[in-house]
């Protein structure tokens, strides 16, 4: 086991069946249509990869990524824009891709932000959520698994930005934040 890793949450295998799981009902349910598949940075870059691999459409990719304002630690809820999507989403579909939903305060505005650029729809599609800490309402359409309150890392996850290269989820030792 890493230095600093605890309990394995999702093992790698767990993980690639349930993105296979994910993909396929996104295939199914955008037949015929071609998408945007919007990664936010940085942790989704990974579970984008491998499930964008998986989905049988036509598609293209773009990235955003949002910063909040005020304290790194206690989300304040408003949240800039630090990059923007390269291209238009006017009447595209549009799948924003996620790694965990938290208090839901960064899918809520990216949301309400795509949304006001008038897509011909709007998806979220996200592999992980504590519906524990939920801050502001998020209607999640493709969820990998619903978590409790536990620091994990790893699948993109990190923590003070190691950890994100595991291909497993795992909770983060308490002796790595009782250190720091
Ligand atoms: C994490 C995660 C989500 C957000 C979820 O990103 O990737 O974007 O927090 O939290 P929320 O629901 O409370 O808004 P983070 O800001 O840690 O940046 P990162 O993706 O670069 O790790």
């Amino acid at each position: 086991m890493l230095k600093g890793i605890g309990k394995v949450l999702f093992t790698e295998e767990a993980i690639q069946n349930r993105v296979k799981e994910l993909a396929a009902e996104i295939t199914e349910d955008y037949q015929g249509k071609e998408i945007i598949v919007v990664g936010i940075l940085t942790g989704a870059f990974i579970f984008m990869a491998d499930l964008i691999r998986e989905i049988k459409l036509p598609l293209t990719v773009d990235f955003i990524d949002v910063a909040s304002y005020g304290s790194s630690t206690y989300s304040s809820g408003v949240v800039r824009i630090v990059k923007d999507l390269e291209k238009s989403i006017e009447n595209a579909h549009v799948l924003v891709v996620e790694d965990i939903v938290d208090t839901g305060l960064t899918l809520n505005y990216i949301s309400q932000n795509l949304l006001s650029r008038h897509p011909a729809s709007l998806k979220i599609c996200a592999f992980l959520d504590k519906p524990s800490r939920r801050q502001a309402p998020i209607k999640v359409d493709y969820l990998g698994y619903k978590i409790p309150d536990e620091f994990a890392v790893g699948y993109g996850l990190d923590f003070a930005e190691k950890y994100r290269s595991l291909p497993y989820i795992a909770v983060l030792a308490p002796e790595e934040y009782i250190k720091r």
